[in-house]
């Protein structure tokens, strides 16, 4: 059992020496032309391996492709890229060392569809409450270079990155956390997939939206867009009165208005209008405006200064009116009671 064991410890550290005793520190290093592959997954590719002199071990190691050695060089060539996790390393071998270099290859597949949509949710939206937006990957490789970043509108909600070090196609799910307010009613959410494969990758960059973009309805309960009213409004009669509760809320809401006892038609309008004020239009108003997500009542309390209210306060005026003119009648008596007199006294002289 122990020997098996040995055995197959010595197999892979021979099958491994290359690697493992390799110096990829070493001075003259064989140079590999180009130095880095970004290939697609079922492409051709293709690398020149350098050195400086001829060696007695000049070799190439390959998970796959053909070589052809002259001189100083080796070509190394694959007509198809099959494999995702691609390993490719050139050395030679001195009396005590190995000299090597390794060919960094990214085979990449580009996702093949991007699908975003709201986790475990469907419908609208309600205000003030926390959604998860997901958007799917699908089938990428190799998604540690993959970078999503989620849309709303035309604004960056926040990018992201995998931590998978997978190198074959995977699915990933990327998700993001969004509170709702009103304004977000009618946006679009959508989320962009980009794999970043520096500039020996494919450019343009490969870049893929998710097609359907999600369209939010944020329900919301009604919100006033008028401004605050004092306590009470004092009117005077025949005056007209425009009470005006007007909100926005989705869905659009609905108007209900309780009238003083004493008043005409009910109304189901934002604004209720009374051409000409009468007294028994004084009272209190309640306006509740509501939609199904909930609602919100105004109160309006209307005094109304009737014409009645102006004629009792016009008698003090006559009386001070009259008291003004108190003195001139007075005079005017006393004139005419001096003139009596001197009548009297005349007429009492003659006799
Ligand atoms: C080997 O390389 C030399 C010079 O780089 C070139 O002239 C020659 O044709 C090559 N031979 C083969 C078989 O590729
Ligand atoms: C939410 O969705 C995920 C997958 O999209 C599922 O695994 C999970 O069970 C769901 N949770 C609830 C509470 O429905
Ligand atoms: C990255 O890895 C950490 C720890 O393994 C994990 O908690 C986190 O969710 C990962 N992030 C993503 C985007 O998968
Ligand atoms: C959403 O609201 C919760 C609680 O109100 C808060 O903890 C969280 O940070 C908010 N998230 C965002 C993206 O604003
Ligand atoms: C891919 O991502 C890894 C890890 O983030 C990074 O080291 C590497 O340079 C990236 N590859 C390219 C071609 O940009
Ligand atoms: C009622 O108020 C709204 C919001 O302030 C305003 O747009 C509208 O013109 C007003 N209506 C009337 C009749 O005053
Ligand atoms: C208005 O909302 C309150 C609670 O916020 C609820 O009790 C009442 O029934 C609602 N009225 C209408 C007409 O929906
Ligand atoms: C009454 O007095 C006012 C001023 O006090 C004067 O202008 C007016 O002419 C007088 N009228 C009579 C009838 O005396």
């Amino acid at each position: 059992m122990f020997f098996i064991l040995l055995v197959f410890s010595l197999m892979s550290f021979l099958c491994d020496f290359h690697v493992s005793s390799c110096d990829e520190n070493c001075a003259d290093k064989p140079v590999f032309t180009p130095s880095r592959l970004v290939v697609k997954h079922g492409d051709p590719t293709s690398a020149t391996c350098s050195v400086k002199n001829v060696y007695d071990i000049f070799n190439l190691e390959k998970s796959l492709g053909d070589l052809k050695t002259n001189g100083t060089e080796i070509l190394w060539k694959v007509e198809k890229m099959t494999e995702w996790d691609m390993f490719v390393m050139c050395y030679y071998e001195l009396a005590d060392h190995q000299c090597c270099s390794t060919l960094p290859i990214t085979v990449y597949k580009p996702p093949d569809n991007v699908p975003i949509s709201f986790r475990n949710h469907s419908g609208p939206l309600l205000e003030g409450h926390q959604y998860t937006l997901q958007c799917e990957v699908h089938n990428v490789a190799p998604v540690e270079n993959l970078t999503v970043t989620f849309y709303r509108g035309q604004t960056a909600l926040g990018q992201l990155q995998s931590n998978n070090t997978e190198k074959k196609p995977v699915t990933e799910i990327f998700t993001l956390n969004i509170n709702t307010s009103k304004e977000d009613d009618g946006v679009q959410y959508w989320c962009v997939a980009e794999l970043e494969l520096g500039p020996e990758g494919p450019q343009p960059p490969i870049v893929l939206s998710s097609h359907q973009r999600i369209r939010a309805t944020v329900l919301y309960k009604p919100q006033l867009l008028v401004p605050p009213h004092p306590d009470r409004i004092t009117i005077t009669e025949g005056s007209p009165l425009q009470l005006n509760c007007t909100a926005v809320g989705n869905p659009s809401p609905s108007y209900t208005w309780v009238l003083p006892p004493s008043s005409l038609l009910p109304s189901n309008s934002n604004v209720l209008t009374i051409k000409s004020v009468a007294s028994e239009h004084g009272g209190q108003y309640t306006c509740e405006v509501s939609n199904k997500v909930g609602n919100v009542t105004v109160m309006f309390h209307v005094d109304v200064e009737g014409l009645e209210l102006t004629s009792t306060k016009l008698p003090p005026i006559t009386t001070t009116s009259m008291t003004t003119t108190t003195p001139n009648s007075s005079t005017s008596s006393t004139l005419i009671h001096r003139f009596i007199m001197c009548f009297m006294l005349l007429f009492s002289v003659v006799v």
